[in-house]
C-alpha cells in the first residue's frame, strides 16, 4: 500500500477527488495517511476529518522565520512516513531539503498546460486570469513531479480544456477542475501506486 500524504492550502476539491476515488476503488493500493494544511481554518481539514484521515496544520505564522517553518514542515511531513506527497493546491514553496529528501515522490497539480502560465506568481485564480488576458482558446491542467524549480519537474499527465468566449476566471477555473484536475490527479496517484510510471532521464515513461 502506497502511503499518501496530501498537502493543501485552500478549499480542497482536489483532495476530495482523491478521497472519493480511493473510496470508490478508482485509486487502488493506496492509504491516505494524512492531510497537512498551512492554514488552520480551511475546508480541507474538515474534508479530511469527515473521511477519517488524520489532519494537521503547520502555519508559517507560528514560526519566527521561514527557516523555522520549513524545518517544522519537514518534521511534520516525516512523521507520516509517506511514500508519496501530493500537493493538491498547496500554495507554499516546497523547501529544498524536502524536495531532495522526497525526490520523485512529490507530485503537484497545476491549473494550466505547463509551460504556459506557470512559475512564480501563477497560482489558483491568477492562472486563469492570465490565460483569459492572453486570449488563449485552449487551457487545461498538468500533473508533474516536483523538483527545485517551480513547476519545472517531469510532466506526468496533461489534459486540455476549451476556453469559451464569455468565460470569467471563476467559470474557467471550475471547468478546468471538472474536466481536467479532478480526473488527472487521482489517475496519477493510481498510476504511481500501481507502478505504471517511472522517471527516466528527467522524463516520465509509462510501463
Ligand atoms: C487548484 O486549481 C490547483 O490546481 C491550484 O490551486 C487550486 C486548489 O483548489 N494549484 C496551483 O495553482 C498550484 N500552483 P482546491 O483547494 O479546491 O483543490
Amino acid at each position: 500500500m502506497l502511503r499518501v500524504l496530501v498537502l493543501v492550502s485552500g478549499g480542497g476539491t482536489n483532495l476530495q477527488a482523491i478521497i472519493d476515488a480511493t473510496a470508490s476503488g478508482k485509486i487502488t493500493n493506496t492509504q491516505l495517511v494524512g492531510v497537512l494544511s498551512n492554514n488552520k481554518t480551511v475546508k480541507s481539514l474538515e474534508r479530511a476529518k469527515n473521511a477519517g484521515i488524520p489532519a494537521v496544520s503547520v502555519s508559517p505564522k507560528d514560526y519566527a522565520d521561514r527557516a523555522a517553518f520549513n524545518d517544522a514542515l519537514l518534521e511534520k511531513v516525516d512523521s507520516f512516513a509517506p511514500d508519496l506527497i501530493v500537493l493538491a493546491g498547496f500554495l507554499v514553496a516546497i523547501p529544498e531539503a524536502m524536495v531532495h529528501k522526497y525526490s520523485n515522490r512529490i507530485i503537484n497539480i497545476h491549473p494550466s498546460l505547463i509551460p504556459s502560465f506557470c512559475g512564480v506568481g501563477y497560482y489558483g485564480l491568477k492562472v486563469h486570469e492570465q490565460a483569459l488576458k492572453r486570449g488563449v482558446k485552449v487551457t487545461g491542467a498538468t500533473v508533474h513531479f516536483v523538483t527545485e524549480g517551480m513547476d519545472e519537474g517531469p510532466i506526468i499527465a496533461q489534459k486540455a480544456v476549451k476556453v469559451e468566449d464569455d468565460d470569467t476566471p471563476e467559470i474557467l477555473q471550475k471547468r478546468v477542475m471538472e474536466q481536467a484536475e479532478w480526473i488527472l490527479l487521482p489517475q496519477a496517484v493510481d498510476d504511481i501506486a500501481n507502478s505504471r510510471i517511472r522517471v527516466e532521464n528527467g522524463h516520465v515513461k509509462r510501463s
